[in-house]
Formats: C-alpha cells, sequence, structure tokens
C-alpha cells in the first residue's frame, strides 16, 4: 500500500468550496460603493460559518482573494486586505468558542506584515478546533500551487510524480501543515459559472452547484439547499454504480488503473491523497 494513498471511511463530514462571487454587483445594484458589497460578503462569511457544522459540513473552503485580483484597483485590493485583517483579528474568540479551526491557502509573501502576523496568530489561537475546519484561500492560484508542487518535487529530486506525490506536494504549497482534500461540493455565487482558478486538483470528483444569488445575500438557507441537491446526487467517480470500496492493493499496476471511489449514500467515503496528522480529527 502506498503510503501516501489512503481510502477511508470518513466520519460525517463534506468539504464544501465556495466561490463567493457577486459582491460588487449586489453594491452596485443598491447605488452603495464596491466595498460595501464586500463588507457585507464578511457578514456572509459569518452566517455560513455558524450555519456550516449543523449541515455536516466539517471543512470549509472561501474563495476570498485570487492571485488574479492583484489586478483590481489598489483601492479595492486595499479595502479588501483590511476587511480580511478585521476580520481575521475580530473573529477569532468566536471561532474559538464555536470550535472552528481557521488556516489560510495561498501565497503569504505578497500580503503585508499585519496581516499576515493576524493569519498567523488565528492559525494558532484557533489550531485545537474540530467542529469545521475555515480555511480561506487568500492570494491563492491552483495553477501557482500546481506548478509549485511540482518544482518542489522535481527539485528534491522525485522522479516521477504520481497523483499521490503531487497531492501531498501541493499541500506543502499551501502553507505549513495544509493539504489537498478532495472537494465534495463546490458552490458558486453571482450567476458565473466557472472555476476560476480554484482548487482545479481538489475538485476533480467534486459536485457544482451555482446559483444567481450575489454573495451578500446568500445565506443559511441556500447553503442547505446546496448540499440538499449535493445528497440527491449519486456519485461515480468514474465507475458505474456504488461498490464496495476496494484496498489500494487490488489497484491496477502502479495504482494507476481505475480507483473505486463509490460511496453508498453519495458522501460516506472518500479518497484522499494527503496522509491526515495525528491529532486533527480528520479535518484537513
Ligand atoms: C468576488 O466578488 C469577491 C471577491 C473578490 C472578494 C471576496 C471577499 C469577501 C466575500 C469579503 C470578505 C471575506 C472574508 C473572508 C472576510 P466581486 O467583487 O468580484 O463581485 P462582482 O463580480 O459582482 O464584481
Amino acid at each position: 500500500m502506498r503510503p501516501s494513498t489512503l481510502i477511508t471511511a470518513i466520519p460525517p463530514g463534506l468539504h464544501v468550496a465556495i466561490i463567493m462571487d457577486g459582491n460588487g454587483r449586489w453594491a452596485v445594484a443598491r447605488g452603495l460603493p464596491r466595498a460595501a458589497g464586500h463588507r457585507r460578503g464578511a457578514e456572509t462569511v459569518r452566517a455560513i460559518v455558524e450555519a456550516a457544522p449543523a449541515l455536516g459540513i466539517r471543512t470549509l473552503t472561501l474563495y476570498a482573494f485570487s492571485s488574479d485580483n492583484w489586478r483590481r484597483p489598489e483601492r479595492e485590493v486595499a479595502a479588501l486586505m483590511r476587511l480580511f485583517r478585521a476580520y481575521v483579528r475580530s473573529e477569532t474568540k468566536r471561532l474559538v468558542a464555536n470550535g472552528v479551526r481557521l488556516s489560510v491557502i495561498g501565497r503569504r509573501d505578497r500580503l503585508e506584515l499585519p496581516l499576515r502576523t493576524a493569519i498567523e496568530a488565528a492559525e494558532s489561537a484557533t489550531a485545537g478546533g474540530t467542529t469545521l475546519h475555515l480555511r480561506l484561500a487568500i492570494d491563492y492560484s491552483s495553477r501557482d500551487a500546481l506548478a509549485a508542487a511540482a518544482t518542489a518535487a522535481w527539485r528534491a529530486g522525485a522522479g516521477a510524480l504520481t497523483a499521490d506525490s503531487l497531492a501531498t506536494a501541493l499541500g506543502a504549497a499551501y502553507g505549513p501543515g495544509a493539504s489537498a482534500l478532495d472537494v465534495d461540493l463546490l458552490i458558486r455565487t453571482g450567476g458565473e459559472r466557472r472555476l476560476s482558478d480554484f482548487l482545479l486538483w481538489e475538485c476533480a470528483y467534486a459536485e457544482l452547484w451555482f446559483t444567481d444569488v450575489m454573495w451578500p445575500a446568500f445565506g443559511a438557507t441556500e447553503l442547505a439547499a446546496a448540499v440538499s441537491d449535493f445528497h440527491g446526487r449519486e456519485r461515480r467517480f468514474g465507475g458505474l454504480v456504488a461498490q464496495p470500496l476496494q484496498a489500494p492493493a487490488a489497484l491496477g499496476p502502479g495504482g494507476g488503473g481505475p480507483r473505486p471511489r463509490s460511496a453508498g449514500d453519495g458522501t460516506n467515503q472518500r479518497r484522499t491523497t494527503t496522509v491526515r496528522p495525528p491529532g486533527q480529527c480528520g479535518l484537513a
């Protein structure tokens, strides 16, 4: 059995990833500056984080700022960075109280020091959270992370990459202690239907759910509707019907053959290409 491949019966819990789109349009439609939409969007983040555990979500990855977002006007970028800092600082207490572990994935070297410091403080204060793992993707680009992971593996002389070794390197590219975890459900608000360089590797078998609702107007009701729709889908992972999982040793040569990932109820079994460090209660 390759050490970095686990086929696990996961604890009840979904990995939901959200592309939070529509802040600007929501604000403009109300005659407000775009920054007001982002501020309202931050309130939605708070509401969704609170609603997630009751819906069986165990990991929530939110796309807060893509590496391409640096191209926005300086004023808007500055407002967003201030908002992230304020959120991270002001929410830490509440996150700890609610058992939420906060992590940030993405590049940190281009973030201003006060934001980096606030992130590190919040990550360390919330490290014991076991109810929900909230991951904020800031200065995140899936393509850049994949390129960085491949480069790191090549520099380490790792030889030919496998899906598993690349996934492990990808986790490392996200930041200390981070991992690349398959997404169960990807939600995008704001009416667009694209992935925008978000978790491209991890969304290989994600179920996709799009809504026209703008992020500031999104709420627990919409999240519950998305999760409920997800539970109604049959996930076949390339197979035909739900099949019992095979042990990795029974897979094709080098493990490169078909990889059954079926889950009886579509959610309770998952293949992950990451090794979970002990003591994280299955959160990743
Ligand atoms: C996309 O909407 C949204 C962003 C680029 C920023 C996301 C930020 C938030 C939700 C605010 C707070 C987040 C945290 C984590 C505190 P857009 O502005 O591109 O909307 P548009 O397509 O209508 O212009």
